[in-house]
């Protein structure tokens, strides 16, 4: 597979932001954006070095100067290869409402799409409303559908982990 190497710029705001696949070397600083996001799950440095590695072509990084800006990890679920699943999409806060987080999430349905991947997955907390604001923007700028349905409720959890409520984008 092609990995994600094309630099767009975004719609609106910083004109130096860049999109490519992570590497490696990219990892530790997504887990700092993580972190700092303050929302997010943290998962491992060490999963995030694995992702940079092994989900690289579903994944893309905001890159603004030497700094990376915001990412997105996902992967096509092996089950539906027409379906990407993304896990999480960060921005820093310092560039936030620049549509950066948009133009990853475009950046990478563009690129899949020339593997047939015609449909998004992500899961949202129902507190998450930024999250929502998003995924439903995205489906409206794509001109597609967007669907809620129950997935994880907190029993599924072994914390005290909200509920994530399955979002579709794309065809049903
Ligand atoms: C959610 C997040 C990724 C948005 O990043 P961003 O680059 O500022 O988002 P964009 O500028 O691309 O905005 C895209 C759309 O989402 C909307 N949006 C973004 N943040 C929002 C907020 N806090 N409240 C309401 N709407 C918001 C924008 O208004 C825009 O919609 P529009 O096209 O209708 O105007 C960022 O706030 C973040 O990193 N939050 C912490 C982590 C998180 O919650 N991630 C999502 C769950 S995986």
């Amino acid at each position: 597979m092609t990995p994600v190497t094309n630099s767009t710029t975004p719609n609106s705001g910083p004109a130096a932001v860049t999109f490519r696949a992570p590497t490696v070397n990219d990892a530790p600083r997504l887990w700092q954006i993580a972190r700092d996001s303050r929302v997010l799950d943290l998962n491992s440095s060490y999963s995030y070095l694995l992702w940079c590695r092994d989900f690289r072509d579903s994944s893309v990084v905001a890159a603004h100067g030497d700094n990376i800006g915001g990412f997105v990890t996902g992967f096509v679920r092996p089950q539906d290869p027409r379906t990407v699943f993304v896990w999480q999409v960060a921005v820093d806060e310092n560039l936030r409402g620049h549509g950066i987080a948009a133009s990853m999430l475009n950046h990478l349905l563009d690129h899949l799409a020339h593997q047939g991947v015609t449909r998004l997955e992500t899961t949202i907390s129902p507190g998450n409303t930024a999250s929502q604001a998003l995924f439903t923007s995205l489906a409206r700028t794509r001109y597609t559908s967007i669907a809620r349905q129950r997935l994880f409720d907190p029993s599924h959890f072994p914390d005290q982990h909200e509920s994530e409520e399955l979002y579709t984008i794309g065809d049903h």
